[in-house]
């Protein structure tokens, strides 16, 4: 069982009445995108789309031309066949570059880059398929002062870390690696308060659809969700993890 599988964020859409697998779902993405100009010439992907809510959004608020990639087939054959208007198409992160070099003017990540294997990668192949001057921006999961990130050692054994391919971004060490893969940061924008009340939302919300997640998916599935979420804003609650955005240019 994972919350990143096909059924967990099927699970994740109906408890959180949208298409999003992110804290604050469209009002988050409205937060994160304010004073954007209308552009639909803008060229946009949406990398670790999921199952493209957020896509969808972003084109519908007419921010520009959106392309979403995820590594997961099963979830975006749910989000091509509902948002016909975005094209999706299957990559990892890792090999972004291969297939778009200097195309795209924004490309974005809600809540995907803490569970890629290998971020410096990533960044390096958005740059390569980012136009001189684009716009990166990248909402995640924060690793605060005493993370285990600080000393070192992730203790995969303590949640929220127990979750398999958890990286969440560190203060200190994150903007550094944005330099050195040819990012200029710009602006960051702490959304910690914020995720509190999502993820207070979300438990009682998961708490509200017991019903349904234990008929269509199983008494287990609504156990592990609610203990998943419940671990997470404790973990928020105590400071050991956030959230923020971070804004960065192609330098
Ligand atoms: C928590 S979900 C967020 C989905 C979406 N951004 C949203 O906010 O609804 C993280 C997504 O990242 C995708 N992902 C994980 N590793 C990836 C990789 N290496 N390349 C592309 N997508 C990846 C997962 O399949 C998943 O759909």
């Amino acid at each position: 069982m994972r919350m990143n599988s096909a059924p967990g964020k099927e699970i994740l859409a109906l408890v959180r009445e949208g298409d999003y697998a992110h804290p604050g779902e469209a009002d988050a993405v409205d937060m994160v995108f304010r004073g954007l100009t209308r552009d639909p010439e803008r060229l946009v992907l949406d990398v670790g789309c999921g199952r493209g809510g957020t896509a969808d959004l972003v084109h519908r608020r007419g921010w520009g031309t959106v392309t979403g990639i995820d590594i997961d087939a099963e979830t975006l054959d749910a989000a091509a066949s509902r948002y016909t208007e975005i094209d999706f198409r299957v990559l990892d992160a890792g090999r972004i570059g291969e297939v778009w070099q200097s195309r795209f003017d924004l490309i974005y990540l809600f809540n995907a880059f803490y569970a890629f294997p290998d971020q410096t990668q990533a960044l390096r192949e958005m740059h390569r398929a980012a136009r001189e001057k684009a716009s990166l921006m990248i909402f995640d999961y924060t690793g605060r002062d005493g993370s285990p990130h600080d000393t070192g050692t992730i203790d995969r054994r303590r949640p929220p870390f127990s979750h398999q391919g958890w990286s969440p971004l560190h203060p200190k060490h994150f903007p550094e690696l944005l330099r050195e893969t040819g990012w200029q940061v710009e602006q960051v924008v702490d959304f910690s308060a914020a995720y509190l009340a999502w993820y207070r939302r979300l438990c009682e919300r998961i708490g509200a659809n017991r019903e349904r997640i234990e008929s269509g998916y199983g008494a287990e599935w609504y156990e592990y969700v609610l203990k998943t979420y419940v671990e997470l804003y404790d973990a928020i609650e105590n400071g050991r993890i956030g959230g923020a955005a971070y804004w960065a240019r192609r330098a």
